[in-house]
């Protein structure tokens, strides 16, 4: 997935589609560009590597003008080197693309005597609209005939030689929003982009097409009628996109969670009366089985969820990752409540995974932090996480206000099935309601944990476990470190090692084991034993309670403070993403871009 901005109007634009650019940079960073038409000339710049490499030819070799895309690419089709890097020429089109032609062989077969420079599947489009175009096609008849024969996801921004005074645009699968300026209009993959250039936003909707110039744009939909879209007036503004001080974005979005999960919990929790009061009602007496269908870290939320769901509201709850789950064939029932988790809202998978389910007449409902998102538009249900804008491509508050919000519903889904009476619901409520508190206390743990850091620094591998609950907290923990610091980390369940990875166990061996106490820990602590035994060095994330009966049996010991069983989770991600944040720091990665990854995926 990639970011794509535009801007048309009648100044210049290149250093403000640099720094638009720099704000979709969390989308993807093998290789960026820009193009801009000049006084009837169509230029190019582009370069492998991250916007700073752009930058750098942009230096040297300066292109300006009032019209002009740029793009910054996580590549599918093609290596990500200059050739395949977007804008991408054919005769008078240039073209920058999010997403994948899926028919793009199909389509360059057809296109007999074409030369095509790139492997991309987006110069195909190029092509189209150009030879259309040379067979006497408007540039507008072009497009729109371009597209009827796309199959595959896009956002396209378009400029033509000769139609300098046009930006064409157009959305299928993939996010893309019309800025509304003064005298010139803006394209954007979202609101981030645009966030310097202004707060009026229109987001196409599926299907649509547009053509914007510097004062107005006109909106088409599929089926190629004039349609009118709402403006969305986004708050917040360039705030939203900066560091706010510290050194990277995750680690902002890490301290930023004692406010991140109080947002949350106040659109999901009634306080003055102790009740769950989500932002759109749902029954869950009438539900009988809750299927949660996320990837990565929100699918990790989505087994956390599972545990609450089963032993608080004895509600069936199955977890599926969003890539297998439509393959599997899911015998659905119609009284089932299907809850997508993404931050994004646009991840393919679980957005296929939903309209999977709604075209089987399963009720949707879709947990997201992006509420112009896909997801959000289409489910029956939206649910907001409030976790606010999230850059740091590993998820941090997004995770905890997913978290945060489930546990509101399966408080609700308790309280409506009357599997505990109000007082546990009110004491649950209290649980929930002290999480802010005690993340800001764990926050203070910074200082020893980086410290703690230190020591994982030499290591190859490893190993993350966890019981019950804990189980999915240890696989989210590994694939923190994993992403940023590209330590080999392996997640199991506790009781799972001695069934063949405790092969792996050498002297030395890092094994991160989170248990704080509970009716579980004697038996987490036993695994513990059986791989210090082995050699391994054990990090235990655990409470007071779980440090005085570990007793010299871990190495290191993060603690987090005393809290109910039910939320411990949350809390227990706090020191695991600042383990691996400063595991990354201190070995030098790329902590807010790591490599091969983009913040959301939007393509299968
Ligand atoms: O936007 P989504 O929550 O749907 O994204 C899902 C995963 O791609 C995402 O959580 C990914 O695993 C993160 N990089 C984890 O830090």
């Amino acid at each position: 997935m990639c970011g794509i901005i535009g801007i048309v109007g009648n100044a210049s634009v290149t250093d403000r589609l640099i720094q638009g650019l720099k704000r979709l940079e969390y989308r993807g960073y093998d290789s960026a560009g820009v193009a801009v038409i000049s006084d009837g000339n169509l230029l190019r710049e582009r370069a492998e590597g991250k916007i700073a490499a752009l930058e750098a030819k942009l230096g040297s070799n300066p292109i300006d003008g009032p019209v002009g895309i740029a793009h910054t690419r996580w590549a599918t089709h093609g290596v990500p080197n200059e050739t395949n890097a977007h804008p991408h020429f054919a005769g008078r089109v240039c073209i920058v693309h999010n997403g994948i032609i899926e028919n793009f062989l199909d389509l360059r077969q057809s296109l007999n005597g074409r030369n095509f420079r790139t492997e991309t599947d987006t110069e195909v489009v190029a092509h189209l609209v150009d030879e259309e175009m040379s067979n006497g096609a408007s540039a507008k008849e072009a497009f729109q005939s371009t597209l009827a024969k796309l199959k595959g996801a896009y956002a396209f921004g378009m400029v033509i030689d000769g139609e300098d005074d046009k930006l064409f645009a157009a959305r299928a699968g993939s996010p893309l929003a019309i800025g509304i300026g003064d005298g010139e209009m803006y394209l954007g993959s979202d609101a981030l982009a645009l966030a310097q250039l202004t707060s009026d936003l229109v987001y196409l909707e599926e299907g649509d097409w547009a053509i914007l110039t510097s004062d107005g744009y006109e909106i088409f939909d599929r089926h190629n009628n004039a349609v009118e879209r709402d403006v969305t007036v986004i708050v917040g503004g360039p705030a939203m996109a900066d560091k706010g001080g510290y050194a990277h974005y995750m680690l902002k979005e890490i301290h930023e969670q004692p406010e991140t999960v109080s947002r949350t919990l106040s659109n999901y929790i009634d306080e003055f009366r102790q009740t769950p009061s989500l932002p759109t009602d749902i029954d869950f007496a009438e539900i009988d089985r809750v299927i949660l269908v996320a990837c990565g870290t929100a699918s990790f939320a989505g087994e956390v969820a599972k545990y609450w769901f089963e032993q608080v509201a004895g509600l069936a709850a199955d977890v599926d990752i969003a890539s297998e789950f439509r393959y599997r064939k899911p015998v659905l029932s119609e009284n089932s409540l299907f809850i997508a988790v993404s931050q994004s809202g646009e991840t393919a998978d679980t957005l296929a995974a939903l309209r999977y389910c709604k075209s089987h007449g399963v009720k949707t409902a879709a947990l997201v932090n992006v509420m112009t998102s896909t997801m959000a538009r289409e489910a029956d249900i939206a649910l907001p996480t409030h976790a606010g804008p999230e850059i740091g491509v590993a998820s941090t508050k997004a995770f905890t206000s997913q978290l945060t919000a489930l546990a509101a519903l399966v408080i609700k889904a308790a309280s409506d099935r009357k599997t505990i009476d109000s007082e546990a619901v009110s004491d649950h409520i209290k649980a929930l309601m002290s999480v802010p508190g005690l993340i800001a206390q764990s926050l203070q743990d910074e200082p020893h944990i980086q410290e703690v850091a230190k020591t994982l620094t030499s290591a190859e591998h490893a190993f993350f476990l966890g019981r019950g609950q804990f189980v999915p907290i240890a696989f989210e923990g590994a694939l923190k470190l994993k992403e940023i610091s590209y330590i080999h980390a392996e997640s199991y369940a506790a009781g799972e090692l001695k069934h063949g990875p405790i092969a792996l166990i050498e002297d030395g061996t890092p094994v991160v084991v989170v248990a704080p106490m509970d009716e579980l820990f004697e038996k987490t602590l036993s695994n513990a034993q059986e791989v210090i035994s082995r050699g391994a060095e054990i990090y235990m994330v655990t409470d007071k309670a779980g440090q005085q009966h570990a007793a010299g049996a871990a190495r290191h010991i993060l603690q987090i403070p005393e809290c109910h069983n039910f939320v411990s989770p949350i809390l227990t991600t706090i020191p695991l993403q600042l383990l691996a944040y400063y595991t990354a720091v201190h070995l030098g990665t790329d902590v807010d871009q790591p490599r091969n990854l983009a913040k959301s995926v939007t393509v299968e």
